[in-house]
């Protein structure tokens, strides 16, 4: 559907149909070829972010999928780089990639790390979680996470209502909502449940000090405002 290498509309809609957990492992053999895997230039301009914050020791990429993270933790770590994932599939395509990394299954509410990271990072995957699981995903990293230690991922503007994306955003939030309101088991994707001030307040709750950054090269809005901002949560 987006690409000759991507996925079929059917093959989306049976993923659409499972639940998350073996919607990305249905996916993961054409996930690097459709618009959910993070793109390089988000990627890139996340670690020009992070760079004058470093060197960091290790690293954790949470919901790794494919391991886009790593690509950018290695360069930015001098420890072991570990990404995290529930779907076997996706770990598989990471393991395939970066076989130097450590790759780790497990669901991310429940974080199986205690004190051994510097950095975290995190893309393309928030949506996935409901508000009310944030807490426990976000304690998670605060406890895989040493002293002092900094977790960060890139958060986009949201979109003015005049523009199409945002009813697009919309729509497709609408659709899934009824689509787990009639069928099991529920496949949770929202674009609409984590803005900046949500994810602020549930990071500070969970011990982190908060602080953003605008990631420039990703562009402005029409009123000047940046396009997309780094969160910088540092576990205090
Ligand atoms: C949109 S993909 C993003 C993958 C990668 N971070 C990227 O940017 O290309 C979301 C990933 O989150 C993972 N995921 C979603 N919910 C999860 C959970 N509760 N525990 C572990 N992984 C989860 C999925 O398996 C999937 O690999």
């Amino acid at each position: 559907m987006f690409s000759p290498k991507g996925p079929s509309m059917r093959e989306l809609v049976v993923q659409a149909l499972s639940s998350v957990e073996r919607g990305y492992d249905l996916l993961a053999p054409k996930f690097d070829h459709t618009p959910f895997r993070t793109p390089d230039l988000v990627l890139d301009a996340t670690a020009d972010a992070l760079r004058p914050l470093g060197p960091f020791g290790r690293g954790l990429d949470v919901c790794c999928g494919t391991g886009a993270g790593a690509r950018i933790l290695q360069p930015l770590c001098r420890g072991r780089v570990t990404g995290v994932d529930f779907s076997a599939g996706m770990l598989a395509r990471a393991r395939r990639a970066h076989p130097d990394a450590g790759w780790v299954r497990a669901d991310v509410r429940d974080l199986p790390f205690d004190g051994s990271f510097d950095l975290a990072v995190t893309f393309g995957a928030l949506g996935h979680f409901l508000p009310a699981e944030r807490p426990a995903l976000f304690a998670g990293v605060h406890r895989a996470l040493r002293p002092d230690g900094l977790f960060a991922f890139p958060i986009g503007a949201p979109a003015p209502v005049t523009s199409g994306r945002y009813w697009a955003m919309l729509g497709f939030d609408l659709a899934m909502r009824v689509r787990n309101a009639v069928w099991r088991p529920p496949f949770v994707m929202y674009y609409g449940t984590c803005p900046l001030h949500a994810v602020r307040a549930d990071l500070s709750a969970a011990g982190f000090t908060v602080t953003t950054v605008p990631l420039t090269a990703l562009g402005r809005r029409e009123d000047g405002s940046p396009r997309c901002r780094l969160v910088l949560a540092r576990k205090s």
